[in-house]
């Protein structure tokens, strides 16, 4: 993305959810209505430094503002305790989207799973099963009861009367009886989960060892590629912006976003390793090597879009509209 694609906002609420969890309201800078959004879509977020990152949208679809919240995680790569750190309230950020790659698909049933910060995607999607008068219950896990977002809303959601909710903490009542979860599940259900990799890897191989006819959509809230990926060796190829009818070489070894960076230095990144969707860019002509972790098989086959950290060329030329 390039700074022309993205809107400014204004922090016009920054407030305390849980033990090293803070929720930030975003406003139009300009007054115009935000775009509308459905439970699952995320935002990309410049921080003042540069950084990008993305949060799930967890307020209301049909609130005027966005809400976000974030969790400052001391092994992170900078962007939530950039967060934490700094005097937001009042100041301007840039953001892009939302966009959904986690999309609430319509069900008798539903079984959410969430682990620690995970909540805030499945957040949206419960009200959403509420109001639509779905039954449904969330398995709610974190460290301790303090860390734990959201936990009040929730329970006032449960209380509606067709949700139940099963909070948890590691150090009371242990990790999330993830066996337990999927053999109950009734069926017809669906399972949607946010979490931690591991908490998402043990659901996954759980559900396919004890109930494999459960359909589990899952988000991972932390870029963890499923398998090891970047640029690889391969011979040079030229890209063509298409907006100025530049050309680019992209080197072997070399990545497209690094290459570009030298004709568009405002191209905003966020991950660099193909997970986070933050320099997906349209193809025009060519045929692109995906290597990112995002795109669907046919997302993939329909060679419209890529992500240019990581991808790479089968032909001699490559067309991207930038
Ligand atoms: S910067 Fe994250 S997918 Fe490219």
């Amino acid at each position: 993305m390039t700074e022309e694609t993205t809107r400014a906002v204004r922090v016009v609420q920054a407030r305390w959810e849980a033990e090293g969890v803070v929720s930030l309201r975003l406003r139009a800078a300009d007054d115009r209505p935000l775009p509308s959004w459905t439970p699952g879509a995320h935002l990309d977020v410049v921080l003042p430094s540069g950084l990008v990152r993305q949060y799930s949208l967890c307020g209301e679809p049909d609130s005027p503002d966005y809400t976000v919240a974030v969790l400052r995680e001391a092994a992170g790569r900078g962007g939530s305790a950039e967060i934490h750190d700094t005097a937001l309230l009042g100041r301007e950020l840039r953001i892009r989207g939302p966009r959904n790659r986690f999309e609430l698909e319509p069900a008798g049933h539903y079984v959410f799973v969430a682990g620690g910060i995970g909540i805030t995607p499945l957040l949206a999607m419960i009200r959403q099963a509420a109001d639509h008068g779905v039954p449904w219950q969330l398995h709610y896990g974190g460290r301790r009861r303090d860390t734990l977002a959201f936990a009040l809303e929730l329970t006032e959601l449960a209380r509606r009367g067709n949700g139940e909710i099963h909070l948890r903490s590691d150090d009371v009542e242990g990790p999330l009886p993830l066996l337990d979860i999927v053999r109950a599940a009734p069926t017809g259900a669906m399972l949607y989960a946010c979490g931690p990799g591991g908490l998402l890897t043990a659901l996954a191989e759980t559900v396919e060892r004890e109930n494999p006819a459960l359909l589990l959509r899952f988000e991972r809230f932390t870029g963890e590629p499923a398998e090891p990926i970047g640029v690889t060796a391969q011979e040079s190829f030229e890209v063509e912006l298409a907006q100025t009818g530049e050309t680019v070489t992209v080197r072997s070894g070399q990545s497209i976003l690094d290459a570009v960076r030298v004709k568009r230095p405002d191209i905003l990144s966020s991950c660099e390793e193909g997970f986070c969707g933050t320099c997906e860019t349209k193809v025009l002509a060519g045929e692109p090597v995906h290597r990112d972790t995002l795109l669907s098989a046919k997302e993939r086959a329909k060679n419209t879009t890529m992500m240019i950290c990581v991808g790479g060329c089968a032909s001699a030329r490559l067309v991207l509209d930038l």
